[in-house]
């Protein structure tokens, strides 16, 4: 696994719920939820005394999904996130990577796109509000 990213587990809770009620106000995930997460699936920070960018992702045989990456709010457009996103890559260099974004989410959608992530479809009437999801998937390593 690359040096450049840290595996949260169970004991890193207090630290998730802290950074979900940074970067998703109103849209936190319950520590029920995030618990669950860490049980059977993947977190991961860069490796900072502080972390500033967090991904909650989902391991299967064949691919990686990404169901959240968010970087504090006074530490956006710093480049903490597409450096977390490419140790990703590095640490599943053999998996392809699947995403799922609201349409106008354009700082994800920009950081997706500026790392090698490609429309695949898009889902109208998604999200419970209405709004269109954009599925991404990025090719692994060849
Ligand atoms: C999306 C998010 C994770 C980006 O994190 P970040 O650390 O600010 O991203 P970076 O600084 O690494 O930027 C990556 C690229 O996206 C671009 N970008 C980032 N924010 C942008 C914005 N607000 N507007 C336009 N472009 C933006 C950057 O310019 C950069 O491109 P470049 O490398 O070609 O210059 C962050 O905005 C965030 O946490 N948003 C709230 C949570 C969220 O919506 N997460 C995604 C869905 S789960």
């Amino acid at each position: 696994m690359s040096h450049e990213i840290r595996a949260l587990s169970e004991e890193d809770l207090p630290l998730l719920q802290e950074m979900e009620t940074y970067c998703f106000p109103g849209e936190e995930w319950t520590q029920k939820m995030l618990l669950s997460h860490l049980e059977y699936h993947q977190a991961f920070v860069r490796p900072q005394e502080t972390p500033k960018t967090y991904a909650l992702v989902c391991e299967t045989p064949w691919e990686v999904e990404i169901f959240r990456i968010a970087t504090l709010p006074d530490y956006r457009k710093q480049g903490e996130g597409k450096k977390l996103l490419f140790s990703l890559f590095q640490t599943y260099p053999t998996k392809d990577f699947f995403l799922e974004v609201k349409e106008n989410n354009i700082p994800a959608i920009q950081l997706y796109e500026t790392s090698g992530f490609q429309i695949l479809e898009k889902r109208k009437n998604y999200y419970p509000d209405g709004s269109t999801a954009i599925i991404m998937k990025r090719n692994k390593e060849l």
